[in-house]
């Protein structure tokens, strides 16, 4: 049982958990590391990114079962597994509060076949996203900067508290906040992100992750940022999330 189990998790939409988490996978896949994927996200944006099909086999609707027959994983690539979205994840969020604690147990018993277990969660405080939390060691949370942005990262606080103290998992650890999408030459942002730290201070990375065009143009690739950088501000972009990536891939013990 050596399985670590990290989810990425902020209920506001587009802030770039689904990139941030291939790029963990990515980078954990460099290190030799055998990884697990869980696409917990009806929108499937990580079985996109990885060419899964959830037409047969184990998709992760599935793990909410309450008698789950463990089944082998997707797999994509060396060492990279996955467990895609599927089209019945939607109705787990009108499931009873019961089902929350099933893909703990589920995902449990990939504990020998995998190093690190990654969940990419939905935009959406419900059932999905607080299972995520129950499965998992760690969580990291990507925030963008902006007064909506912003606005929620109390509530996914709360959520993890109460994650961590309702019985649920109380050995959930909060890795950071990571500041996403960033602009580093607007006043204002700067403005925002001072404010995030007066408010959020301990828990937020010191690496963030600024807007650049070279991130969406890997993502349409499929492939890691840090793929043949070409040019100043693509090898920019390949630095921070390298930095990135590994801060949080060695904050897991
Ligand atoms: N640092 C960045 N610079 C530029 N574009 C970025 C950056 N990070 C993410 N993006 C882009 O932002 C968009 C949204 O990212 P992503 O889908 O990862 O967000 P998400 O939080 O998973 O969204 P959802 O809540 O819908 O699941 C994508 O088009 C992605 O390529
Ligand atoms: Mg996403």
């Amino acid at each position: 049982m050596n399985m670590k189990i990290i989810s990425g998790a902020n209920q506001k939409g587009g802030v770039g958990k689904s990139t941030f988490v291939a790029h963990l996978a990515y980078r954990a896949l460099e290190k030799g590391l055998r990884v697990l994927l869980v696409d917990m996200d009806k929108q499937g944006s990580l079985s996109l990114t990885f060419n899964a099909s959830n037409k047969s086999g184990l998709v992760a609707s599935m793990l909410f079962s309450d008698d789950f027959v463990k089944q082998p994983a997707q797999k994509v690539a060396e060492n990279l597994f996955i467990i895609p979205a599927d089209n019945k994840l939607l109705a787990i969020d009108k499931a009873e509060n019961t089902v929350i604690r099933n893909p703990a147990k589920a995902l449990k018993q990939y504990g020998n076949d995998f190093d690190i277990c990654i969940i990419d969660t939905p935009p959406l405080l419900g059932i999905r996203l607080m299972s995520s939390l129950a499965a998992s060691d760690y969580v990291v949370t990507p925030v963008s900067i902006g007064l909506y942005e912003m606005a929620g990262v109390a509530d996914l606080i709360q959520t993890i508290h109460v994650i961590r103290t309702q019985g649920f998992n109380p050995k959930l650890k909060h890795i950071g906040i990571l500041p996403m999408k960033t602009n580093n030459r607007s006043t204002r942002e700067q403005a925002g992100l001072q404010e995030l730290k007066a408010s959020y201070g301990d828990v937020i990375l010191n690496e963030s992750l600024p807007e650049r065009a070279a991130v969406k143009n890997a993502v349409d690739e499929k492939v890691a940022v840090w793929h043949k950088p070409r040019g100043g501000s693509h090898q920019k972009a390949a630095k921070e999330w390298i930095a990135a990536c590994d801060a949080v891939l060695a904050r897991i013990k």
